[in-house]
């Protein structure tokens, strides 16, 4: 096996704090906050393995920047799951495609009191005054951004039951507004648009019943419609509620039910329009906007959801398939005509994790440059080895490629003063398969050229999302 994913895919490292990591390189002076990052800080306890890139117990980890030096830490999430793991040394709870080893009694134990992992590993998100560590099912959990101590649960929606979240909730700096999409599984299931007005309070902006709830990643929104992506990968709910199977193997691809996209008015609440078009599948929608009387949403694409079996990490391990890359897609829907969807492809590069200018430029029409990773043309990789930067506008890419480095979610962070969109850093934990530990990559935005890294003693595994928070 690559000793990449080994590593990559392996056993958790210690839990550390070190005030300084080495530089190499000039950081820029202007860099000051952390990036939190999250993501799985094992794939074994004890004898036992997930199966799964989307499983394992989460692990946070921050790298501090000031007066050009970086700090690091990192700590496992303190949550039932984690607790119950290092206890009794086996898996305890059910994770997106694994779940406990259950004997007919746990079984019938389980359907009454669902053991749904509490691992919040997925995103991290600055709810008002909560820092939170995001995952699927509805148990979020908040912890300080100081310390990394975890600081017990957050819910999006109340009720802790039998429903799951996006980890992608959207933050409107002019209304104001931190919302997200819940899915709620039941004898009448249901997506949800939820606002979270602050720590305790939530509002219910727009319901829409389902029979087969589509599974949800994100969700698109623009200055006034919610979008939501249904794809044709849809679950009875009745058996995710008895667990037949793990959860994501409850799903099934119905591809003759097309991709319906429906558009919800934000400020009513009410569906105002639904399109059914060839069917698709995405994790990550990227941005959405509006001119005139049309709308259009970005959006990572995959023609079906296989990319989801090629994350079953004896899949990537044996490296026994190439991983599909999403293809970046912008949908338009008219809003006065009927039947009126069509896509076009803005770049040739297969991405995901994609990200872009969220605090300028989310909803707005002028964001021109998305990052993300891929896979190097140079390699048959069945993982991420590099990192894309995709001119939408011009459908040019630039790309980060080092033999032997494998890159994680590239993270955009302005410099205050500037005046071009890409006028700012990228930052990128990347795996060292030569020296086998990970350090911190920092990329100019503008050229893509490296510099800087900082280095750990240790491997950071694979892991999602995360954000950075600057000082002011
Ligand atoms: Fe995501």
């Amino acid at each position: 096996m690559r000793k990449a994913f080994e590593i990559g895919f392996g056993e958790s490292s210690a839990e550390l704090v070190i005030d300084k990591i080495p530089v190499q390189g000039k950081l820029p002076s202007w860099l000051e906050g952390s990036l939190i990052r999250n993501g799985p800080g094992t794939f074994n306890v004890g004898k036992q393995s997930y199966r799964h890139w989307f499983d394992g117990l989460a692990m946070l980890h921050k790298f501090s920047f000031k007066n050009g030096l970086v700090s690091y830490a990192n700590k496992f999430l303190r949550c039932k799951a984690y607790d119950e793991a290092r206890k009794t040394g086996r898996i305890s709870y059910s994770e997106f495609a694994t779940d406990p080893c259950y004997g007919i009694f746990d079984r019938i134990k389980e359907v009454f009191s669902p053991r749904i992992t509490d691992s919040a590993k997925v995103n991290v998100a600055h709810i008002y005054n909560k820092f939170v560590a995001l995952g699927e099912p509805s148990m979020q959990i908040e912890f300080d951004p100081e310390t990394l101590e975890s600081l017990g649960v957050f819910l999006y929606d109340g009720k802790p039951n039998q429903h799951i979240t996006t980890v992608h909730p959207h933050f409107d700096q002019v209304k104001n507004e931190i919302i997200n999409l819940t899915v709620r599984f039941g004898r009448v299931s249901s997506y949800r648009f939820m606002r979270v007005n602050n720590s305790e309070t939530r509002d219910l902006l727009a319901k829409h019943p389902v029979k087969e709830p589509a599974y949800q990643h994100s969700f698109g929104m623009s200055p006034n419609y919610f979008i939501l992506t249904e794809y044709p990968f849809v679950v009875n709910p009745l058996k995710v509620l008895f667990k037949a199977k793990p959860f994501i193997e409850n799903y099934v691809w119905k591809p003759e039910r097309g991709t319906r996209i429906f558009i919800f008015d934000r400020n009513t609440g009410k569906l105002i329009k639904q399109e059914i078009t060839d069917a698709f599948f995405a994790f990550h929608h990227i941005n959405a906007f509006e001119v005139d009387n049309e709308l259009f949403f970005d959006i990572a694409a995959y023609p079906d959801p296989g990319i989801i079996e090629s994350f079953y990490l004896d899949k990537i391990k044996s490296e026994e398939n190439k991983l599909p890359g999403g293809e970046i897609r912008r949908y338009r829907i008219n809003l006065n005509n009927r039947e009126s969807v069509d896509y076009s492809r803005l770049s040739d590069e297969g991405i995901e994790l994609p990200r872009f200018d969220y605090d300028e430029l989310n909803m707005s029409k002028d964001y021109r440059f998305i990052y993300a990773v891929g896979i190097s043309s140079k390699s048959k990789n069945s993982f991420y080895d590099q990192i894309v930067k995709s001119d939408i506008q011009s459908g040019l890419s630039k790309t980060w490629f080092a033999d032997g480095c494998w890159p994680g979610e590239p993270v955009f962070v302005k410099k205050p003063s500037a005046s071009k969109e890409d006028d700012g850093v990228i930052l990128s934990v990347v795996l060292d398969e030569n020296k086998g530990n990970s350090f911190l990559l920092v990329l100019d935005a503008e050229s893509f050229s490296e510099i800087a890294r900082a280095e750990i003693p240790q491997p950071v595994l694979f892991g999602y999302h995360g954000n950075f928070y600057g000082t002011n």
